[in-house]
């Protein structure tokens, strides 16, 4: 993994460009073209669920085993791949450090923003006996959550001393990104319960009406700029290919009906988004497909250096190397022998890592993807996601 992500400027490279700015600018000024420059987030705000956990649910209910976070951390960090999540690299390319959980209440520094996601998070309240487990720390909560924690912030702030310095500026809450990646667990939660397809289906507009409530109740309390993931493509993951081995197949392998229903969802959140752009004035919404970026590493694993796309790189058994009872980090008997479920010898040539989440090298490929805007509404790259008027 390159560490090159800013290229070096030297003194005659920033002479030369300056002439070009200033350039730029009287052409810019005569011709009166609207200029529009990189947006300059001071923070990150950021409520999700396991694909955008940097710790939090580590820090309040589960501690996440070895081998997670062997690649990049060497130790597990509370995050679920075996190194940087998306978030990391969001994080990174504004030039932020990490974004802290808002659950980790050791040593926290917040001062350039703040994580609400927990694995297993959902947007409503599970209504159905589900066979799986889930996070307590629901969408209402997170924003709970925020409430106290932008209030709370600036109290600290105004008593000064040591801890004031670990929080964040009270202007960093309107020019910060928020940032989601939710909905996954609903649905899952709902597959893996009594209800149909179909019903499962039927619920989409109601989880994405809740949503997008929240998304106007942090508007109302003066956040400006939404960078909102859509739901990945479930039917690819092992977990799903596992439990429902009789569901139909696409051309990759992928369970069909199942990722047909995460696209129902996809689509009904584009189009609320697109309804909210309109309600709320001054909102830069930026949708982002983060279902067809990965896709794409299922449907041309080899464009991306990868193998096995389907194939869990830390699991154990069957097709798709996961079984329900055998987690990543887990120990399970064979024959009397204890075995540990580990990691695969490559992970950097693999996309799903423990059979529902991605590798960091999948990650990466996944943010270089939705970074361009290329599969984005608007099509805004992240590096303008403050901007409202893209088209
Ligand atoms: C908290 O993080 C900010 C931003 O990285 C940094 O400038 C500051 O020194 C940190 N504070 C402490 C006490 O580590
Ligand atoms: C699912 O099971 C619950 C009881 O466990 C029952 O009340 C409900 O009607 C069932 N739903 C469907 C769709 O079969
Ligand atoms: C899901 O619902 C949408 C909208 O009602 C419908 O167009 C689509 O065919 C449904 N898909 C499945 C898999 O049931
Ligand atoms: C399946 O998981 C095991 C760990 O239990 C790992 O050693 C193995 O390499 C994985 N197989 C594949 C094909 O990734």
């Amino acid at each position: 993994m390159s560490l090159m992500q800013f290229p070096i400027i030297t003194n005659f490279q920033i002479s030369v460009m300056s002439s070009l700015v200033l350039i730029v600018l009287c052409v810019a000024t005569a011709t009166a073209v609207r200029a529009t420059p990189h947006c300059d987030f001071p923070a990150i705000i950021n409520l999700g669920a396991s694909n955008s956990d940097t710790g939090g649910l580590a820090a309040s209910l589960l501690a996440v085993p070895p081998p997670y976070g062997e690649t990049y951390f060497h130790t597990p960090v509370g995050r679920f791949s075996d190194g940087r999540i998306i978030l990391d690299f969001i994080a990174r390319s504004f030039g932020l450090p990490y974004i802290s959980p808002y659950l980790d209440s050791l040593g926290t520094n917040f001062s350039t923003g703040v994580n609400f996601a927990t694995a297993g998070s959902t947007i409503k309240p599970i209504q159905v006996q589900s066979r799986l487990t889930f996070s307590p720390f629901i969408l209402g909560i997170q924003f709970t959550q925020f409430k106290r924690f932008k209030t709370k912030t600036q109290v600290i702030r105004n008593q000064g001393g040591v801890f004031a310095t670990l929080m964040p500026k009270q202007e960093y809450f309107d020019r910060a990104l928020y940032t989601f990646d939710i909905g996954q667990n609903d649905l899952t939660a709902m597959f893996f319960s009594n209800m149909t397809l179909q019903q499962v289906n039927a619920s989409v507009p109601d989880i994405v009406k809740t949503f997008t409530s929240y998304i106007k109740n942090l508007y109302d309390m003066g956040a400006r700029s939404f960078w909102i993931h859509s739901t990945g493509p479930l039917g690819c993951l092992p977990q799903i290919m596992t439990n429902f081995p009789f569901a139909e197949r696409d051309a990759y392998g992928c369970a069909k009906p199942y990722n047909e229903v995460c696209q129902n969802f996809n689509l009904n959140l584009k189009e609320a988004l697109a309804q909210l752009r309109k309600e709320l004035p001054l909102a830069a919404i930026t949708y982002v497909d983060i279902y067809s970026a990965k896709y794409s590493l299922f449907s041309d694993p080899k464009k991306y250096g990868f193998e096995y796309p389907l194939v869990s790189c830390c699991g154990y058994g069957g097709k798709y190397n996961f079984s329900n009872n055998a987690p990543c980090g887990g120990t399970i008997k064979e024959n009397g022998a204890d075995i540990f479920v580990g990691s695969c010898p490559n992970p950097h040539v693999r996309v799903i890592w423990d059979g529902t989440h991605f590798t960091e090298a999948a990650n990466k490929v996944v943010f270089d993807l939705i970074s361009t805007g290329a599969f984005n509404d608007p099509r805004s790259p992240l590096k303008m996601a403050c901007q409202r008027n893209i088209t």
